[in-house]
Parts: C-alpha cells; structure tokens; sequence
C-alpha cells in the first residue's frame, strides 16, 4: 500500500470556498452544502463528492467516541480529528467545533483556543453554541482574524439547561430570542449561523432577515445551506436517528454484514486464497527444507 496521500480529485478545478463565496452563493440563491466530518477518508470522500463545507463537529463525542452526548469532548480530541480531517480536504472550507468548556470561561480563553484551530489543525474557521451571550467572544475571536460561525436553537451542549435534545423555539417568546440571538451574532461579525432543530417559518424568516447565510439541521427548506451529521446520512450511527435525519445508506447493515461473511470464510479457511498470499520460489524453500533436514 502507497504511503503516500491520494489528492483529491476535484481539488485542483475548484477555488477553495471561503467566507467570501459563503457570502456569494447567498446573493446568488446558491445552496450551501455542509457535511460534518471527523477522519482523513470521510474528508477525501466529501471533497471528491464537491461539498462546500466540512465541519468537524463536536458530535464526534458521539458518534465515532461513543459518548452519551457532547459534554465530555476536549480541545485535544477536536485538534486530532480536525488535522485527520485537513489532510483529507482542502477544498471545502474546513470548520472546527469549539468544545464545550473550551471558550466559555473567559473571552480570551475562547480567542486562545479559536485560534489554535488555525494555527495547529489547519482549520480556516470555528464554530461555537450561543447567541447574545457569546457576542463579545464572537466579536474577538473575529478581530483576531479568525472567521466564526454561530450555532442557535437545539444546541447540543446545553443539552442539560434544554432538558433534552429537543426541538427549540416553538413559543413566541422563544422564537423571538432565537431571532435576537441571530442578529446579535451577525452584528458580532460571524459570517454564517447554523440553525439546528427551530420550525421551518422561523428558520426562514431569519435566513431572510440576515445578510450572513444561514445553515439548516432540521430547520426546513428555507435556510441558505443545510448540514447533516455523515454518520447519521450514512446510517453508520444506529443509536438514535432525530426526525430531520434523511439516511442516504445503510453502512451499519452492510459492515455488519462484510464483517460477518470475513468471520465465516476465515473459519472455513476459504480466506486467505492465494492470491492474497506471499509466494516463495521452489529453489529457495527446497534448499531451505534441505538445510533444516526436514
Ligand atoms: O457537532 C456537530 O456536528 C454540529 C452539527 C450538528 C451542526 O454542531
């Protein structure tokens, strides 16, 4: 096997998106595609396949470390996976997930670890959970250079305050703060906003307010953009699957599946066959059996 990294087909027809093209494919009615990823062949896949974003998303606590929800995910676990993650993709803007603890503490701790993001994983962004309340740590993780995307409604590390992973927003009042909470994100400087598990009216009435895209999670039709976790699109994570979810495979099954047909053929000794096998020349192994005496 080659040590070396395959490239990327399509990476050397197509500019690299950025924040400026996020902004353009708005203006134009463009959809935004957005894919989470967490490893080098995933990256490589999605950048071969054309997406426009890859966000290597704090849910990989749960669905690749198998964690109960995203709480226990570290700076240190986010910076391995995203450098997997830049070898793979060049292309796509590349987007890391702030963890939690790891920019609410102070603004400066949230600037701090915003840019080792950049400086030693490669990432051209960073996503983070909150509106008005994160507004200063926006605004300063922009003007130290590094763009920031806004996360508002279902935001899964407050899962404990939201009692649940469950729909966000569904009040007026509710809807009402959702919207305050966008503006003050733009206002701040981020230059997209997701938008996670909020009614479709709400989702795009804000998308029109805004002049940053917004990018939909079960938030219907009407966002700038749409993100899916992959494992849940490729159905590879089988614990729990929300409403929004549209399965384009069934990988679970079909690992299962070649798993079991290589734990049958390995003990009918019908794997390995030759062709899998290393051959020695007759002369050497008979010399050699003479030399042993056997
Ligand atoms: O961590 C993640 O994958 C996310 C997406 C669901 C938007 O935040």
């Amino acid at each position: 096997m080659s040590t070396e990294a395959p490239k990327a087909a399509g990476a050397a027809t197509r500019p690299k998106v950025t924040t400026r093209t996020f902004r353009q494919m708005k203006k134009d009615g463009q959809p935004i595609t957005m894919l989470t990823a967490y490893d080098y062949p995933t990256a490589l896949a999605q950048e071969r396949a054309g997406v426009d974003a890859i966000l290597v998303g704090d849910s990989l606590g749960m669905v690749v470390l198998g964690y109960p929800n995203t709480l226990p995910v570290t700076m240190e676990d986010m910076l391995h996976h995203c450098k997997a993650v830049a070898r793979g993709a060049q292309t796509p803007m590349l987007i890391g997930d702030l963890p939690f603890m790891s920019y609410q503490v102070s603004v400066q701790q949230a600037v701090a670890n915003a840019g080792r993001f950049l400086q030693e994983a490669s990432m051209d962004a960073v996503k983070l959970e909150g509106g008005q309340e994160r507004a200063e740590a926006v605004r300063q993780i922009v003007a130290a250079g590094i763009p920031v995307m806004g996360h508002l409604g279902l935001t899964p590390q407050s899962v404990n305050t939201l009692g649940g992973f469950r729909p966000q927003a569904r009040t007026k009042s509710a809807a009402r703060k959702l919207i305050e909470d966008a503006l003050a994100l733009q206002e701040a400087g981020a230059f997209s906003v997701v938008l996670e598990s909020v009614p479709d009216r709400l989702a795009e009435w804000i998308s029109k307010k805004l002049s940053i895209p917004t990018i939909g999670i079960g938030a219907g039709v009407g966002c700038d953009g749409q993100v899916l976790v992959t494992h849940d699109l490729l159905g590879l994570f089988d614990r729990f699957t929300p409403k929004f979810v549209k399965k384009y495979a069934d990988l679970h099954t079909t690992m299962v599946d070649a798993f079991g047909v290589y734990i049958q053929e390995v003990q009918a000794r019908s794997f390995p066959m030759d062709e899998h096998s290393v051959a020695i020349k007759d002369e050497a192994w008979d010399a050699l059996l003479k030399e042993l005496g056997d």
